[in-house]
């Protein structure tokens, strides 16, 4: 950490842009595979990740990436807070509960792992262990199964919003990683997080046919949650790094409006607005006509609102 940071946020040049279009473009090939196949299991695990290659020379100084690195390590790690409420909640559909136990949870703590052993690799005096530990105390609040959907087709909705928000934040964060390990692990996580979303967009397909919602019962749901990651999941891994990381100080609001103000400059530059828009409308069902229009509205309010 630079000295800097002991006093304030102070983000470095951020790395050159790589081809957005080329991107964009294998993006939508991945969403339009989303209706037409049903998805298969990761592949890759820690002994993939060259973590005994890494140059801490070309990240090590970022206070940013270190925040936002160790703050997604602690929400990911926690996830089996997540899958207990979601296997009482789906107990009657095996389809479901296997895929959770099975793969979901599986490859949502291996992210949580796999990036705690990059913190530790880079920030090597950052206590991780102690600043988890008093993260799943603050968080195991607000994981209570009654904070899950009104219904399952709409659970499933707000799982789709959960997965566009990891898949997108990942997608960033890989664009603009300074260090190729960095960049290679945050790919095959990112790679996750869209499959997940295709299996719970999928789960959502089979549960609309049983109990279908129309159109405002799912926007309002995906809006909620959208709100609920944020001023959640975000602020309480934050909170906790920032602690760890200044034990000597108190925690104010102050620390992660600041935090989120480096967030959004960054997110103007690197954040895929496009893919988050078209994978957050997906459930809603729009017809195509409607989703030309609703599309770019959203991509425009969405980048208004990083501006
Ligand atoms: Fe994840
Ligand atoms: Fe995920």
């Amino acid at each position: 950490m630079s000295a800097k940071d002991k006093h304030g946020p102070d983000y470095p040049a951020s790395p050159p842009r790589k081809a957005y279009k080329q991107e964009l473009h294998d993006l939508q090939v991945e969403l339009v595979k989303l209706q037409k196949h049903k998805p298969e299991r990761g592949r890759w695990s820690l002994a993939d990740i060259p973590y005994d290659t890494i140059d801490p020379t070309r990240i090590a100084s970022d206070p940013y990436l270190f925040y936002m690195l160790a703050a997604a390590s602690l929400v990911e790690i926690n996830s089996d807070l997540y899958t207990r409420n979601l296997l009482e909640y789906f107990h009657s559909d095996t389809d479901v509960t296997n895929w959770l136990v099975q793969d979901w949870q599986h490859e949502e703590i291996q992210h949580g792992a796999a990036l705690r052993r990059y913190v530790n690799t880079v920030w090597p005096d950052f206590a991780w262990d102690r600043s988890c530990l008093r993260f799943s105390a603050d968080y195991a609040r607000f994981c209570r199964p009654e904070l899950l959907g009104p219904t399952q087709t709409l659970e499933f909705a707000a799982r789709c919003v959960v997965e566009t928000g990891t898949a997108s934040l990942y997608t960033m964060l890989s664009r603009l990683s300074p260090e190729p390990v960095l960049t290679g692990l945050l790919s095959h996580i990112r790679s996750d997080e869209i499959r997940h979303y295709r299996h719970f967009y999928h789960f959502f397909l089979k549960y609309q046919v049983r109990e279908s919602h129309g159109y405002y019962a799912v926007a309002r749901t995906l809006w909620h949650r959208a709100r609920e990651i944020e001023n959640e999941d975000a602020y309480y891994a934050f909170k906790h790094v920032y602690l760890e990381r200044h034990p000597e100080r108190r925690f104010y609001d102050d620390a992660y409006r600041i935090f989120r103000k480096h967030y959004v400059a960054l997110a103007r530059q690197y954040y895929p607005y496009e893919m988050a828009a078209r994978m957050f409308l997906k459930p809603l069902g729009l017809n195509p006509r409607i989703k030309r229009v609703t599309l770019p509205l959203l991509t425009a309010g969405a980048k208004r609102l990083y501006s």
